[in-house]
């Protein structure tokens, strides 16, 4: 098997026409065929998978048992998502474990590969959603009751997909046999360019969270409706993104966007009734993050006019400060490479709350990444698979 051979194996799973890049999205058909191509391609190797309560994928090298060296990523993607996020920690992973058993390595402990469920939060909302349920930090009952954008909730769809909706929650036993956790991912930022190193070794994740603004006017008549009698929503959500990006900017190293919006009910000659917005806000600390959405709220505030505003916190991820001796560990085993912090969350941040946990980053050459211009050179990521390969011996 080739290096990356993965990754052109599933190069055509989820293309997204429309808007370009992949729309891989948690147990929908391109979710499904990826699943399946991870068991296939998985047991090529001789790992014997397993899927668990809430829906991760499990490969197993070796008996499954305590301190299990685990490594690993997700397939789902965002929207038009690029290549990279995601699969590359997957194929990165299979193709460091075939290269152990090619070489004769025979490990100490159990080892596994990991493929997370719901990491882009992309059809229910909740980033990172399948470590979240694992670790608890998510509970089964507010899982279930999430909606997709067509109003399926997550019950019907994980009972569709075959899963029992009565096991969904905090799983004891799966983290009980984590030893630790390392995630290999494209960088998403331009960290490894300034710093013209292939690799490197995270050392945090901001604080990030998402809410939803919801903005209510009077739907009505486009043509019959004088400009003085409208209470037009859409106009307060327009003051409202403006305000997300002054208020981002007053804080220094903060982050706020707004990807995401949808109006009802969405005619061309309709003035909505209402209007949803979603924020995503990140900054250094969970205190500046907080603020920051404050302050976004409170300059709202100014702006909405006769309409009525509501705001909703959906997901929330305290700043991820990973383990510094295991990152100088880790940097040290690699010959000195960089430590960096990131502003993209990982399901590695959900974990490090409960079990060791650590990132190993690739090289993106223009950082540009949730898109279909996503992009990863191969000798960048064949260091990263080799890099994997050396912390997988290390703690082997
Ligand atoms: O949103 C993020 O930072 C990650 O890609 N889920
Ligand atoms: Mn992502
Ligand atoms: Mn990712």
């Amino acid at each position: 098997m080739t290096l990356l051979g993965g990754l052109a194996e599933i190069a055509d799973v989820g293309r997204d026409a429309a808007r370009g890049g992949y729309s891989r999205h948690l147990w929908q058909a391109a979710d499904l065929e990826l699943r399946a191509w991870f068991v296939e391609r998985a047991t090529r190797i001789g790992l014997d998978v397993e899927t668990d309560r809430n829906g991760n994928l499990w490969a197993w090298w070796g008996t499954p048992g305590p301190d299990a060296v685990v490594t690993g990523s997700h397939l789902d993607s965002v929207p038009g998502g690029g290549a990279y996020d995601g699969p590359l920690g997957v194929v990165s992973a299979l193709d460091a474990v075939a290269r152990l058993q090619r070489s004769g390595f025979v490990p100490t402990r159990p080892v596994a590969i990991l493929v997370f469920a719901e990491e882009e939060g992309s059809r229910f909302g909740v980033a990172c959603l399948g470590s979240r349920l694992m670790t608890g930090v998510t509970s089964a009952a507010t899982a279930l009751a999430l909606t997709d954008a067509d109003g399926v909730t997550f019950a019907e769809a994980a009972a569709s997909a075959g899963m029992d909706t009565a096991h969904f929650g905090r799983d004891a036993a799966s983290l009980d046999r984590i030893g630790l956790f390392v995630e290999l991912h494209v960088e998403q930022g331009r960290g490894l360019i300034d710093l013209d190193s292939p690799t490197a070794i995270a050392s945090a994740i901001l604080a990030h969270g998402r809410w939803r603004l919801t903005f209510t006017g009077q739907g009505n008549h486009a043509g019959a409706t004088t400009m003085a009698e409208r209470r037009d929503p859409m106009v307060a959500a327009a003051h409202a993104i403006v305000a997300v990006r002054e208020a981002a900017i007053a804080s220094p190293g903060s982050r706020a966007t707004v990807g995401r919006l949808r109006a009802v009910p969405g005619g061309t000659n309709v003035i909505p009734s209402t209007v949803d917005v979603w924020l995503d806000a990140r900054a250094e600390t969970d205190a500046q993050t907080r603020a920051l959405v404050a302050d976004i709220e409170s300059r709202v505030l100014e702006g909405v006019g006769e309409c009525s505003f509501a705001l909703v916190e959906e997901s929330w991820s305290g700043v991820v400060d990973f383990d510094p001796t295991l990152g100088r560990h880790f940097a040290t085993a690699l010959g000195g490479v960089p430590v960096l912090p990131t502003g993209a969350g990982h399901d590695a941040g959900v974990l490090a709350a409960a079990v060791p946990s650590a990132m190993l980053f690739v090289r993106n050459p223009t950082g540009v990444s949730h898109s279909p211009e996503e992009f990863a050179e191969v000798e960048d990521c064949v260091a990263g698979i080799e890099a994997l390969e050396t912390l997988l011996r290390r703690v082997l």
